[in-house]
C-alpha cells in the first residue's frame, strides 16, 4: 500500500478545495444535443469519473458562442437551455464527490470542422453551407486544411469578450466552483499570442506585449461574469514547438500578467498551434515547463502523459501543483483510485465496498 504523497493531498484555490490534485483533464465528447448542451451521455460519463476519485472534474471545452465550437457536436454555455443542462451536470459531479469545473472555449481559426469519427479521424472542414460558420481569427492564417478565417474586427472582438463574460456567468449560475478559459492548442488565444498566428499590425498584433493584449481582455472578460472567490485557471502553451514560435521565456512573461490579472493557476500545454509542431511523447511532457512558469508566482497544473501512478509523485510538487489525467480516464474511470492504491473501503464508493 502506498503512503500518501503530495498528489494525495487538497489545495486550496481562492475559496475551493480540491480533495486531491489528481483532476480529470478537459476532454471534448462531440455529444452534446442539437442545442449544445449536455446529454446522458455527459452524467454518465464525468459521473464516472467522479465516482473515480478525481479531485476536480475539469468538463470539456464548452464554447462561448455558437461561431466559437470546434464542431456542432460541442457543449455550448450561451443560452438558459444550456445553463440548465450544466446545472444538472455540475450537481451531479459534485453529489457522486468530485469538485465540477469547466473549460471555457473559442476555438478561433480551429473552429466549423467535423466530429473525430465521421472523417476516419481527420479534421474535415464544415462550411457554412453545409451547417458550419466562418471562422473568425487574429489574422486570415488557416490551420492546416480548414478553412481561411476572417481577420477580426475591434468589434467581432468586443464581441467576443462580451460571449465570454456571458459564459462566465451561466457557469456560476450552473454552480461550477472552477472555470479553465481555454488559452492553447492553437485556439483564439493562443492565435493571438503567436507570431505565426498573429499578423496583426494594430493594438492586438506585434510585440509580445501587443500580441497578449486580446488575451488579457479574455481574461478580464472571465473575471468581469466570475465571482472573485472562485478560482480561474488557464490552459496556455508553454511554447509553440516551432521554429519562430512563441518561447518559453515569452510565456513565463505571459504566465506572469495573467497573474496580475487574477488568474490563479496556468494549465500547461504546448505545441498544436500548427500540425507541424514537434510532437513530444514522452511522460510528463508538459509538466517540465512548471519550475520555469512557477518563478511568477502563479500556481501550476499539467497534462502529458500521465499514465502511472509513480508519475503523479514525479509530477507534485516539484514540477506542478497538481495533475491533468486525460487519455488514462478514458480508458479507466477508476485509474485515480488504483493509482492511490488504498485500503478500498477508505478511497472506493461505499457502494462497491462488497467488490473487495
Ligand atoms: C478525446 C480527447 C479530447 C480532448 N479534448 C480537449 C478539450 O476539450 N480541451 C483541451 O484543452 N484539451 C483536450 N484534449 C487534450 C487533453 O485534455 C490532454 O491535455 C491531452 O490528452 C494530454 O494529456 P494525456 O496524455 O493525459 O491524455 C483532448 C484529448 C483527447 C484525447
Amino acid at each position: 500500500m502506498s503512503t500518501v504523497t503530495t498528489a494525495w493531498t487538497p489545495l486550496r484555490l481562492r475559496e475551493s478545495l480540491l480533495p486531491n490534485r489528481v483532476w480529470l483533464s478537459p476532454m471534448c465528447q462531440y455529444s452534446a444535443d442539437e442545442f449544445g448542451a449536455p446529454t446522458d451521455w455527459h452524467l454518465a460519463h464525468y459521473g464516472a469519473r467522479a465516482a473515480g476519485g478525481v479531485g476536480m472534474v475539469m468538463v470539456e471545452c464548452t464554447g462561448v458562442a455558437p461561431d466559437m465550437r470546434t464542431t456542432r457536436r460541442d457543449l455550448g454555455l450561451w443560452s438558459e437551455r444550456q445553463t440548465e443542462g450544466h446545472r444538472r451536470l455540475a450537481s451531479a459531479i459534485r453529489s457522486i464527490g468530485s469538485v465540477p469545473a469547466i473549460q471555457l472555449g473559442a476555438a478561433g481559426r480551429k473552429s466549423s470542422h467535423g466530429v473525430p469519427w465521421d472523417n476516419a479521424g481527420t479534421r474535415h472542414p464544415i462550411g457554412p453551407h453545409d451547417g458550419g460558420w466562418q471562422p473568425l481569427a487574429p489574422s486570415p492564417i488557416p490551420f492546416a486544411g480548414l478553412a481561411v478565417p476572417t481577420e477580426m474586427t475591434t468589434e467581432d472582438g468586443a464581441r467576443v469578450l462580451g460571449d465570454i463574460e456571458r459564459a462566465a456567468r451561466n457557469a456560476h449560475r450552473a454552480g461550477y466552483e472552477a472555470v479553465e478559459l481555454h488559452g492553447a492548442s492553437g485556439y483564439l488565444f493562443h492565435e493571438f499570442l503567436s507570431p505565426l498566428a498573429n499578423h496583426r499590425t494594430d493594438a492586438w498584433g506585434g510585440d509580445l506585449e501587443g500580441r497578449m493584449r486580446f488575451p488579457l481582455e479574455m481574461v478580464e472578460a472571465v473575471r468581469a461574469g466570475w465571482p472573485d472567490e472562485k478560482p480561474v485557471i488557464v490552459r496556455m502553451p508553454a511554447t509553440d514547438l516551432l521554429d519562430g514560435g512563441l518561447t518559453a521565456d515569452e510565456t513565463v512573461r505571459v504566465a506572469a500578467r495573467l497573474h496580475e490579472e487574477g488568474v490563479d493557476m496556468v494549465d500547461i500545454s504546448s505545441g498544436a498551434l500548427s500540425p507541424d509542431a514537434l510532437r513530444i511523447s514522452e511522460p510528463l511532457y508538459n509538466a517540465r515547463y512548471g519550475p520555469g512558469l512557477r518563478t511568477t508566482g502563479i500556481r501550476t497544473a499539467a497534462s502529458g502523459l500521465v499514465t502511472e501512478a509513480r508519475q503523479l509523485d514525479e509530477a507534485v510538487p516539484e514540477l506542478v501543483d497538481a495533475v491533468f489525467v486525460g487519455r488514462a480516464l478514458l480508458r479507466d474511470p477508476y485509474w485515480a483510485l488504483r493509482a492511490l492504491d488504498a485500503e478500498p473501503r477508505d478511497s472506493w464508493p461505499k457502494q462497491y465496498h462488497r467488490a473487495f
